[in-house]
């Protein structure tokens, strides 16, 4: 709901809405009957506690939509796990270890020498890269591609994208939740 004249939004939760509209109510009537001062107060109060659910909640969304987003490009764009989950004996990634680090399972053609060929993918959950490094740093290699050695890809996602990403693994526990410690 939004207020133009106040430029205020209001909380989405139907209680928190209904409580809203009836001081705002309540001070208008107060106004009326002469009650200016304590009309007043009402109101400044209602409109001053009534924005603050709603400034959390704003900002608890866009969190939860950033990590969603990353979520899906992690998961279904850059298939990450594809490198950086360890496989089972049948070669079926391990999604208990989700993301968690493992040794590279393919190798070049011996008649292509890479300058470097890593033949392990880091833990990128909280116990990894995304607890350790900075979230400007995981930013900067995504969406710069740079200093990524084969066979990473080189990634080079647009900001928005990167923060995604970023979001999405930070929400990540790892082994972490286990109480394990790399
Ligand atoms: C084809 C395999 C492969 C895929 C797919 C892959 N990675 Fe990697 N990744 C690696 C390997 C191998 C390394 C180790 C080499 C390196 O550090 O650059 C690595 C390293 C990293 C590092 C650490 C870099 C460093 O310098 O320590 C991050 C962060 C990372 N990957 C994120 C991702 C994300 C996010 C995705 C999916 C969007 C992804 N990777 C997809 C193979 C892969």
């Amino acid at each position: 709901m939004h207020l133009p004249l106040c430029g205020v939004r209001l909380s989405k939760s139907h209680g928190a809405r209904f409580f809203f509209l009836c001081f705002v109510f309540w001070g208008c009537v107060a106004m009326r009957r002469g009650k200016l001062i304590f009309g007043c107060i009402t109101l400044i109060f209602t409109l001053a506690t009534g924005t603050n659910p709603h400034a959390s909640a704003t900002a608890q969304d866009k969190q939860d939509a950033l990590i969603k987003r990353g979520d899906y490009l992690v998961n279904n764009v850059g298939r990450c796990a594809e490198c950086h989950t360890a496989r089972k004996a049948n070669g079926e990634l391990d999604n208990a270890k989700h993301l968690q680090g493992s040794p590279t399972w393919f190798a070049p053609n011996p008649g292509i020498k890479f300058k470097k060929w890593d033949k392990s993918a880091p833990d990128l959950t909280q116990s990894g890269r995304a607890g350790k490094w900075t979230e400007e740093r995981l930013v900067k290699f995504l969406s710069t591609g740079e200093q990524a050695n084969a066979p990473m890809p080189a990634y080079k996602m647009t900001l928005e994208d990167a923060q995604a990403v970023t979001a999405y693994l930070r929400s990540l526990p790892g082994t972490k939740k286990k109480g394990v410690e790399e």
